[in-house]
C-alpha cells in the first residue's frame, strides 16, 4: 500500500513536472549543479552591480562600508570563477548560456577574472567618492560586457 502511494505521489510529482526524468544520470545532475552554481556566482556579481547603480544614480543611500563590501563581493566572486566554470558541462539538462568556446579557448576566458578583480577593488577603494566611482563603474562594465559579447550564447 505504501509503496502503491509512493509511485502515485511520484507519478503525480513527474506530471508536474517538478521532478527530474528518471534516465537523469549522475553526470547529468552533477553537471546541472555546476552550471547552477556559476549561474548563481554571476548572479551574485549582478546583483552587487545593480545595488552599486542604485547608489550612483542615488536611488540608494548606502554607508561607506557597505559599498566597499559590495565590491569586494564582486572581488571574491571574480577570484572563485575560474574553479567554478573550468568543468565543461556537456551533460548539463539546464539552460546555459556558457558558449564552448569557454573551454577551446580557456586561457583567454579564465585571463579575463584577474581582470574584473582588479577593477572590482578600485572601485572598493574609492568607495564613498561618487565621482571616482563612476569611473570605475564603467570600468566595471566593460569587463562583464567585454566577456560576456565573446563568450555567452545568446
Ligand atoms: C570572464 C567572463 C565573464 C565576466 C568578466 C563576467 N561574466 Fe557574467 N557570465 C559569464 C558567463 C560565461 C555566463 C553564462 C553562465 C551560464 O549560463 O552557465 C555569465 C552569466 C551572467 C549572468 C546570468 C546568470 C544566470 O543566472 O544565468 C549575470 C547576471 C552576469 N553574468 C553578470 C555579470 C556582471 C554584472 C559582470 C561584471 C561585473 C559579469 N557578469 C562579468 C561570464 C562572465
Amino acid at each position: 500500500m505504501k509503496h502503491l502511494v509512493t509511485a502515485g505521489l511520484l507519478g503525480a510529482m513527474i506530471a508536474a513536472g517538478s521532478v527530474m526524468p528518471m534516465a537523469a544520470n549522475a553526470d547529468e545532475m552533477m553537471d546541472n549543479e555546476t552550471v547552477e552554481t556559476r549561474q548563481m556566482l554571476m548572479d551574485g556579481i549582478g546583483g552587487a552591480m545593480g545595488t552599486l547603480g542604485c547608489y550612483l544614480k542615488g536611488q540608494c543611500d548606502l554607508p561607506d562600508p557597505v559599498v566597499r563590501n559590495l565590491a569586494n563581493g564582486i572581488a571574491f566572486a571574480a577570484t572563485a570563477a575560474p574553479n567554478a566554470f573550468e568543468p565543461k558541462t556537456m551533460d548539463a539538462s539546464v539552460k546555459t548560456t556558457a558558449d564552448e568556446k569557454i573551454w577551446s579557448d580557456w586561457d583567454g576566458f579564465a585571463n579575463r577574472f584577474p581582470e574584473l578583480k582588479k577593477a572590482a577593488l578600485a572601485m572598493a577603494s574609492v568607495a564613498g567618492d561618487k565621482a571616482a566611482m563612476g569611473a570605475a563603474m564603467g570600468d566595471l562594465g566593460k569587463n562583464c560586457k567585454g566577456c560576456h559579447d565573446e563568450y555567452r550564447t545568446k
